[in-house]
């Protein structure tokens, strides 16, 4: 028996990179796992190799989540489990610049799909969450928040507003049994960080360290798998920095 066995999951952004590995993780674990992305060929790939289905959503629109939470309702007949991973992170924001170069609306693309989108999806799914008196969110944060890395002001921003967001579901869901946590992965090397972050910086922060390695997106997953089982229970409102030592939080 995995831990997850009869659960049912979103997980956003799950075509690609990080929320790819999320998707294996959970399915191994024995949950049936609903890949949405804005990114179809992406999702639709990843579900066939675990056996789970797949929707095209933008999450920063509301017509477009609810549908994903309609597909998976329709496919799998309840939900579980959200794992909010979607966001604008290697796209759009590179090259990095400082704060005052950011175009508006760029500012308000990385909003409205980190932070908004977020919400969004909390929102479709906190519903069938209370009615069910269980449910668990996971918001991916990010461990920029704490270092407060310079060049793109928005993406820290955004995942700092996604961590303080899970505070107050964690309060605002605890009655119905509902958990809320953030995760903060440190520098993770995806197929598109290492597009297009150079190897040198890479290897430096593997150097920033206590494990001095360039952290892969398996390392974050048994903390998501932790986090999305009964181990967790007892577990809400918390952050989980996960990032080989770099931070101690
Ligand atoms: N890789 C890292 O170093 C790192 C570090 C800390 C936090 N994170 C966070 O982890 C998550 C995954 O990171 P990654 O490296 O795999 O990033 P990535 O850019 O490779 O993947 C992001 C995924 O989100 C999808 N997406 C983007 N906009 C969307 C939208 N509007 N609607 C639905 N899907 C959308 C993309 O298609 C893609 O599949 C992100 O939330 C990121 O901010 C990453």
């Amino acid at each position: 028996m995995g831990l997850l066995e009869g659960k049912v999951a979103i997980v956003t952004g799950g075509g690609r990179g990080i929320g790819s590995r999320y998707c294996l993780g959970l399915a191994a674990e024995g949950a049936k796992v609903m890949v949405a992305d804005i990114n179809e060929a992406g999702a639709r790939q990843v579900a066939g190799e675990i056996g789970g289905a797949s929707t095209r959503v933008d999450v920063s629109d509301e017509q477009s989540v609810q549908a994903m939470v309609e597909a998976t309702r329709t496919t799998f007949n309840r939900v579980d489990i959200l794992i909010n991973n979607a966001a604008i992170f290697t796209e759009l924001i590179q090259p990095r610049k400082p704060f005052d170069q950011i175009p508006v609306e760029e500012w308000d693309r990385v909003m409205a799909v980190n932070v908004r989108g977020t919400w969004l999806c909390a929102r479709a799914v906190a519903p069938i969450f209370k009615q069910q008196r269980s449910g668990v969110i996971i918001n991916i944060s990010s461990g920029t928040i704490f270092s407060g890395t310079e060049g793109f002001a928005h993406y820290v921003t955004s995942k700092a507003a996604v961590w303080g967001m899970a505070r107050v579901l964690a309060r605002e869901l605890g009655e119905y049994g509902v958990r809320v946590n953030a995760i903060t992965p440190g520098l993770t090397s995806s197929e598109m960080v290492q597009e297009v972050y150079p190897s040198e910086m890479l290897a430096a922060r593997a150097q920033a360290r206590v494990f001095r390695r360039e952290q892969v997106p398996d390392d974050l997953v048994g903390t998501v798998v932790f986090l999305c089982s009964d181990a967790s229970a007892f577990t809400t409102g918390q952050t989980f920095n996960v990032d080989g030592g770099a931070h101690f939080h």
